[in-house]
């Protein structure tokens, strides 16, 4: 079996657009929205196309992460660039396999080698802590909002790189399409159904978390 890491490239974008459904649908919210944004942040001036990969597994491709520029504005409004990834997916049936890790780790290393500085994300502690994302709480980095939660985490990518910032993250703008395109646009791909699930209250639960760790 061979694994290859690119970068996206044009002729991949349906599909990667139809494996990311997969991979969301149903999971945080009844439906899913993730696919969608994959096609819009494309065409957002944040976008990166740089960082965002690929993974094949014999030539299929099997998931992709996306990478985008945010940045934290502290206290006097200034601003430092900071990026950050998503969605990212691996189809379902590959799952718990690796494949993750090794897309995941690679666009880590490539972003380093790139020179960006940190990366800060949202999600569950859980999918990120095994590459040292910890709660950005620890660099004093907070939401816009003031608050510390859980599944906002940071990772330097140069020492040091966070110690001297502090204030709070704002993600790009194309991470948060309109809804309005959403539903004719899922009505491209075949028919599935919209479930409301236990998980989703879970992932709803863990979203609203407070970081109450002392770091
Ligand atoms: C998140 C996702 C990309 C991870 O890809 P993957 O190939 O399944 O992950 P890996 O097998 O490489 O896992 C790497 C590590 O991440 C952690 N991890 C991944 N999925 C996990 C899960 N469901 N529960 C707990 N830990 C998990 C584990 O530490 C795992 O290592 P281990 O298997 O040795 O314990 C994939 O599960 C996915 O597409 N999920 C649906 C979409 C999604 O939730 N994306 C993230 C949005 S925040």
């Amino acid at each position: 079996m061979t694994v290859t890491i690119r970068l996206e490239e044009p002729k991949d974008y349906r599909i990667v657009e139809e494996i990311t459904r997969e991979a969301f649908w149903n999971l945080y919210v009844p439906g899913a929205e993730e696919h969608y944004l994959a096609h819009t942040l494309r065409k957002h001036p944040d976008f990166i196309p740089e960082l965002t990969f690929v993974i094949e597994l014999d030539g299929k491709i099997i998931g992709s992460i996306f990478y985008s520029k945010a940045k934290i504005v502290d206290a006097e409004g200034n601003e430092y660039p900071v990026i950050s990834f998503g969605p990212v997916s691996i189809a379902p049936e590959y799952h718990r396999q690796g494949y993750g890790r090794l897309l995941i780790e690679h666009s880590i290393k490539e972003a380093k080698r790139l020179g960006y500085e940190a990366i800060v994300i949202g999600g569950f502690p859980y999918h990120y802590h095994p590459y040292g994302f910890i709660g950005s709480k620890k660099y004093n980095i907070s939401m816009p909002d003031g608050k510390f939660y859980t599944g906002i985490m940071a990772l330097p990518l140069k020492e040091g790189a966070l110690d001297n910032v502090s204030g709070h993250i704002i993600f790009s703008e194309g991470m948060y399409p309109d809804h309005d395109g959403l539903e004719a646009y899922d009505q491209t791909f075949p028919a599935k159904e919209k479930k409301v699930e236990p998980r989703q209250a879970k992932f709803e639960a863990a979203a609203s978390q407070i970081d109450n760790n002392e770091y």
